[in-house]
């Protein structure tokens, strides 16, 4: 198909999304030469705009999110050329009729549907009646990809009436990061680990995702979502199945979506004492992030008083299967937290018996896999102090990855737009994950319904309530920071 000319269809084209992440990623493609010669890009949305004006009003408010060091004047021309809008309302056929017309003749088209979810099925369905949709077709679902397991059925149902699995690319733009492509690399194209890579030589898994922004100008979402469904449901349960998952036979997208798949499938089912017990929901108030005053959640702009949307969550999943057996994995994701962090730790074992005083080496070996912000792996370990006496310090084998490769490190969704664009599924998720992830989460929601306790409060610019920290204490654990 790549000889095709391609239309990039992005419906949504004047949101949030689409000038923060997607425009500015095509248009790092462009600059790069990742794009089919014949590539347009037509933006669609409820905005009346002519071309030029949505022209202007990209090169207002998207060029802010370019890199500027990937700005050049005449390239950044070159690809505000490749623009086109379409004014379409997701349930007005008249308006997916102007879109065909806007259409290149014979070409590939591929939808990107960066709009409430509630709408995709209205979209499919147009888009199939104004005969846009043909075997080459691709449609890219941005998350949240439904509110429960039921809806996510439903769109999931509506979405493969008009399109094959084969053609559909649900993103999750942590599978885009280089770090969590480089967990897959760094599991099965090293032969050390894999021996070490259970239990009982893990004696537990951390996953953090701690954010120092707020909710932002983004209230009207969040507060229906919340942290489980915005962060834990997707990208932290696709962290999770990396870690856990068991080698797949090959690259390829069904072999390395099925071990996932079974990870899903794997995890603990919550019951209410569990639930009680094993979770954390928490609610930022006011406080300081990097110093700077800031305003508490109900106190954004856009959340209706009393709120109990949780913007932190911490838990303890268990994978029951051999591999795993007895594991616990930490889990922790939150908003205005002290600051921006995201890590993997994989915690080994204590040496089976001690010849050195037992305080010394305990909880001392650990992989410390960082995502965010800077990219590194350590691997920590003892040594002996220098001097008379047998003194032990942890010290670290340290893999800087910004230094040891100088290449250009795509951005996320530069890299799965440029994977969409070549018909490679491999980072994205499948329907039968997408419900696997939701089977898991929904009980446990529904376990926050009917438990109906206020989220735990934490001071902005903090970890996050006091509870996350006792869930690992009581194991006689600690978050490694
Ligand atoms: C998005 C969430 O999927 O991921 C946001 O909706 C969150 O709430 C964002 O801020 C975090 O992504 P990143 O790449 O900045 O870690």
């Amino acid at each position: 198909l790549d000889h095709l000319p391609l239309d990039m269809i992005i419906v949504g084209g004047a949101g949030d999304l689409a000038v923060r992440k997607l425009l500015p990623a095509l248009y790092t493609a462009h600059l790069h030469g990742t794009l089919r010669p014949a590539t347009r890009i037509i933006a669609c949305g409820r905005h009346p705009y002519s071309r030029d004006e949505y022209i202007a009003f990209v090169r207002d408010q998207a060029q802010p999110f370019i890199d500027s060091k990937n700005l050049d004047p005449r390239t950044w021309d070159s690809f505000l050329a490749l623009l086109d809008y379409v004014c379409l309302d997701a349930s007005d056929a008249a308006g997916f009729e102007r879109l065909r017309r806007a259409c290149q003749e014979g070409g590939q088209r591929v939808f990107y549907l960066a709009t409430a979810p509630t709408l995709f099925t209205a979209i499919c369905d147009n888009l199939a009646a104004a005969g846009l949709v043909d075997g080459s077709s691709r449609v890219v679902l941005e998350k949240p990809l439904g509110h429960d397991l039921n809806s996510a059925r439903e769109i999931n149902e509506a979405v493969g009436r008009r399109f094959t699995e084969s053609q559909i690319y649900r993103i999750d733009h942590y599978l885009g990061k280089e770090t969590v492509q480089n967990l897959m690399v760094l599991r099965f194209g090293n032969a050390i680990l894999e021996p070490l890579w259970r239990a009982p030589n893990i004696e537990s898994v951390q996953i953090t995702v701690a954010e120092s922004v707020g909710v932002g100008s983004r209230a009207g979402f969040y507060d229906g979502t919340g942290a489980m469904r915005d962060m834990v449901q997707n990208h932290i349960l696709q962290l999770l199945c990396i870690i856990a998952m068991e080698p797949p036979v090959s690259l390829d997208p069904d072999a390395v979506r099925d071990e996932k798949l079974k990870v899903l499938r794997s995890l603990r089912r919550m019951k209410l004492a569990d639930i009680a017990r094993d979770t954390v929901r928490g609610q930022y108030v006011g406080g300081a992030v990097d110093g700077e005053p800031v305003p508490g959640y109900l106190q954004e702009d856009g959340v209706p008083a009393g709120s109990a949307t949780e913007t932190f969550v911490a838990l303890r999943a268990h994978v029951n299967n051999w591999r795993w057996a007895n594991v616990p994995f930490f889990i922790r994701t939150g908003k205005r937290m002290a600051r921006r962090m995201s890590q993997i730790v994989i915690q080994f074992a204590n040496p089976p018996f001690s010849i050195f005083p037992e305080a010394q080496h305990n909880h001392t070996n650990r992989l410390v896999i960082q995502l965010q912000p800077e990219e590194s792996i350590q691997l920590q370990l003892m040594a002996k102090q220098p001097g008379s006496g047998m003194q032990m310090l942890p010290v670290n084998l340290n893999l800087d990855l910004q230094s040891a490769f100088t290449e250009r490190r795509p951005e996320a969704y530069e890299r799965l737009l440029v994977d969409v664009i070549k018909g490679r599924l491999t980072h994205f998720m499948r329907r039968d994950e997408l419900e696997a992830a939701w089977s898991w989460v929904d009980p446990i929601l529904e376990g926050w319904r009917l438990l109906d306790e206020p989220p735990l409060r934490y001071k902005a610019g903090t970890r996050g309530p006091d509870a996350a920290a006792a869930l690992l204490a009581r194991d006689g654990m600690e978050w490694v920071e």
